[in-house]
Order: C-alpha cells, then structure tokens, then sequence
C-alpha cells in the first residue's frame, strides 16, 4: 500500500488534501510555484490541526506528527520522485493541467497514480494528451477537503482496475468516505445536486420570494437539517413516493430552468465582490472578521463529523 503521497498545488484544496494524508501516516510532498504559497499553505494546515486538536479530535502529538510528516517543495522532480500517488490540484485551466501532467509522467514513478481534484473536466478531456492513460483517476475532494468526508472518484475505461481499487481503498485509509461514480459526467453527482439547487435558490432571491438570510435559514434549519443523515433519494421513501410524485409533478414546470449563471452572481463577479475572499458578496463582512467566519464554520463541520462518526 501506498506510503507517499505528492500534492501539486498547494492552494484552498491542496493544503487541505495534504493535510488528511500526512495525518493518515504518509509522507506528503506538497509543491507549489513560490515559497510564499507553501507557507501560507503550511499555516493553514497548522491552524486546522490547531483546530482539531482543541476540538479533541487530534491528539497534539499527532498534530506534530503530521506536520513534520510534510515537506514543501518548489523542486517538482524532488516532489514526485518518491511518490506512490500523486494528487493534482492547480487551476481549473485544461492547458496548465496537460503540461503538468505531460510533466509528471516524465517525472514520477512508473506505477505512481496520478489523481486529478478537478471539478468539471472529465477523465477522458484531462487524458487526452496522456501517454500513459491507465493510472489517471479523479479524486475529487470537497472544500474543506480536511473536513469533510465525501470524495468522488470517476474512472476512465482506460484507468486500470488496479488503480482504481487501490484509490478506492487509499480514501477509505484516510479517513474518506468515496462513491465510485458508473460514469464520467460533467460535475460529477455533487456539484450536479449543488448547482440545481444554487439556481433555484438565486431565482427565489431574484423573484423576492425571500431574502438571502430566510433562504439560507430555510435550508439550514430545513432541508439541510435532514440532509446530513437522509439524502434525497432516501427523503423521497420517509416522505411517500405518492406524495412525491404529486410534489414533483405540480413543480417540475414552475421550477427555474435559466442556462446561465444567476445576473446577481455576474454583477457582482464583475465588481470584484467574490465573496469572504473579497470581504463581501451576497452578504458585507465588512464588521467581521473573515478568518472568524471561516474558523467558526470549520468548528461546526468539525463537530457534524464527530456526530456522524458516532
Ligand atoms: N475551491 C474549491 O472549492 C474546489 C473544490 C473542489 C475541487 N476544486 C478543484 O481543485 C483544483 C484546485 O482548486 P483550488 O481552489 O485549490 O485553487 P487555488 O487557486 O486555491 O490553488 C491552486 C494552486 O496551484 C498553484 N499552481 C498554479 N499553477 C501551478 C502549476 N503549474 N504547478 C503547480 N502549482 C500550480 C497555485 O500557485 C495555487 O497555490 C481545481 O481543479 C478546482 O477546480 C476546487
């Protein structure tokens, strides 16, 4: 079994996947274009295993373990020399993607795998270019990446069944919880799910049906409450597939149905108001501080974790 593992790229994703193999035991190589990348990744990773620790998840004996366990790297042949399996996770730019791989098959073991976190391309457009197509898997992991549980893994025909089973048992040793998805289809099952209810979740803000904070309560107190421990599917079965069929049939045809990304969500992309990296977007974090926001959001997620774990 795989003992060393690389990242490349070491940004929101990255340094969260690194993380979750350093502290399954594995040496982690984790490269990135400057230093300045590295150590801001190095913090972060510090502060969630800061956050663990407080939480009681972690012991802080294992915080330093893994810590020591990873090795920032601008050498990408030192990176991935040594590596069992190799998680990419740069830009979502197919160009950059194809050079980097081009890359790692001239540089890494012959029998290392190499993992893509991309979030919409498929297998097949990032091994187009790829000479040896066989060990190519997507693990898609979820932002945080060390803390939440769920990683997608999409194949290729041409992906071996042995890389396929050894990624499979690879997330199950990290503490992941992986679906093997039948087909390789554009945003994979979760963003699919995520993006049909973003849309209509933007129209009834649109429409003035309610406001941003009653639409996130409704989900949060709602429909998220359940989802964490009954997924769809499943909600469809407790609720009556009869009722559900009336449900779906009265508002399937009212239902928002728009191609393109909600005109609120373009104004402000295009006033540079992307979000909490911005310091505003649907909502002002003018008052707060954003590194608050996210350490609160990561406390909570931690503790839904120790919940569903039993
Ligand atoms: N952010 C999310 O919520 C999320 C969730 C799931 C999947 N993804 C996917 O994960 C991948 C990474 O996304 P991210 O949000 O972490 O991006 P990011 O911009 O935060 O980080 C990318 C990192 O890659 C580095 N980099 C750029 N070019 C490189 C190269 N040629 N070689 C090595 N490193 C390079 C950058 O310096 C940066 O540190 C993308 O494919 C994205 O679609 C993102």
């Amino acid at each position: 079994m795989a003992k060393h593992a690389a990242v490349i790229g070491s940004g929101v994703m990255g340094h969260g996947i690194a993380q979750e193999y350093a502290l399954a035991g594995y040496t982690v190589s984790l490269y990135d274009l400057k230093e300045e990348f590295l150590s801001k990744a190095k913090n972060s990773i510090e502060n969630s295993l800061s956050l663990l620790v407080s939480e009681q998840v972690i012991t802080e004996l294992a915080k330093q373990d893994a810590l020591e366990r990873i090795v920032l790297t601008t050498d990408l042949r030192a990176a991935v020399a040594e590596a069992d399996v190799i998680t990419e996770a740069i830009p979502e730019v197919i160009e950059m993607k194809w050079e980097l791989f081009e890359k790692l098959e001239h540089l890494a073991k012959e029998d290392a795998i190499i993992a893509s976190n991309t979030s919409t391309f498929s297998v097949a457009r990032l091994i187009e270019r790829a000479k040896t197509p066989h060990r190519f898997i997507i693990t898609h992991f979820f932002n945080p990446a060390q803390l939440v549980p769920l990683v997608e893994i999409v194949r290729h025909e041409s992906t071996s069944d042995e890389v396929v089973s050894t990624v499979m048992d690879l997330m199950v040793q990290i503490g992941k919880s992986p679906v093997l998805l039948k087909k390789d289809v554009p945003g994979f099952v979760a963003n699919r799910l995520q993006a049909a209810l973003m849309r209509e979740a933007f129209h009834l803000l649109k429409e003035g049906v309610a406001d941003a904070r009653e639409i996130d309560t409704v989900m949060k107190d709602g429909i998220g409450f359940r989802w964490a421990f009954v997924g769809p599917i499943e909600t469809a079965d407790f609720g009556g597939l009869d009722t559900w069929k009336r449900v779906i049939e009265n508002l399937a045809p009212v239902l928002d149905a728009s191609q393109s990304a909600p005109a609120l969500i373009e104004e402000l992309v295009a006033k540079g108001e992307l979000g909490t990296k911005t310091g505003s977007g649907i909502y002002s974090y003018a008052d707060t501080s954003v590194e608050e926001k996210w350490k609160e959001r990561d406390e909570q997620f931690i503790r839904l974790g120790k919940m569903k774990r039993g």
